[in-house]
């Protein structure tokens, strides 16, 4: 499963990039509105670290709009991949990007039919957002399940990102459920690398190896 950032924090992400875990970066206008600085830069300066797609989120509610919007994002770098809304103007918004070369990340995406939609427009990628679901007390990893499902029954090449990812458990469901992509916060990313047991594991092997290591 390959790991993307979902924030706009280019200090995490050039911090997580270090390690060598990022394939690729999403935002959306609210990630954006917490950072400092012009929307196109931060989107220029996060596709110079990361070599992998970076989803930069339209704004216009019709199509037309959303395609000029579009062209002017992806002229910032190769890796941009523009986020475009699951609404009718999205579709067609998505079909003629397509026919243009500009790949796209459908977003909000809450339903099955809607994930179908955005496969049979030519969506590059589909986000369902599961955190979202799950507060309004359905069960989002159901509807990935799903998703992944219809998409190899047909064989649809747009890839599943699980999205509005909130904890650890959301990553490792995403992972057994084969999902093709999941985009995590900062947060998250940086609790999947701890575990109280290695911690203390940690603590008593130095401690033991204090009365060793001058033998
Ligand atoms: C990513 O593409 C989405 O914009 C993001 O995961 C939404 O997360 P939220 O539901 O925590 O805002």
């Amino acid at each position: 499963m390959k790991i993307f950032l979902d924030t706009a924090n280019v200090q995490s992400i050039r911090e997580a990039a270090a390690i060598g875990l990022v394939d690729g970066v999403t935002t959306n206008p609210t990630l954006v509105s917490r950072e400092e600085g012009k929307f196109e830069d931060i989107i220029k300066e996060i596709c110079e670290i990361v070599d992998g797609p970076v989803s930069a989120e339209v704004v216009s509610l019709e199509a037309g709009g959303m395609i000029e919007e579009a062209k002017k994002l992806a002229a910032i770098h190769d890796n941009v991949v523009i986020k475009i809304p699951m609404t009718k103007e999205g579709m067609k918004a998505i079909a003629g990007l397509k026919k243009i070369g500009i790949r796209t990340n459908c977003t909000l995406v809450f339903s099955a039919n809607q994930a179908l939609i955005c496969a049979k427009s030519g969506a590059s990628f589909v986000s369902p957002f599961i955190g979202r679901l799950d507060d309004a007390g359905q069960v989002g990893m159901d509807l990935v399940r799903q998703v992944l499902e219809i998409y190899e029954n047909y064989g649809f090449d747009t890839e599943v990102i699980v999205a509005s990812v909130r904890h650890p458990l959301h990553v490792i469901e995403a992972a057994i459920e084969g999902a093709h992509i999941c985009t995590i916060p900062a947060a998250v990313f940086e609790k999947m690398f701890r575990h109280p047991l290695t911690d203390a594991g940690m603590k008593s092997f130095l401690a033991d190896w204090e009365k060793v290591k001058n033998r």
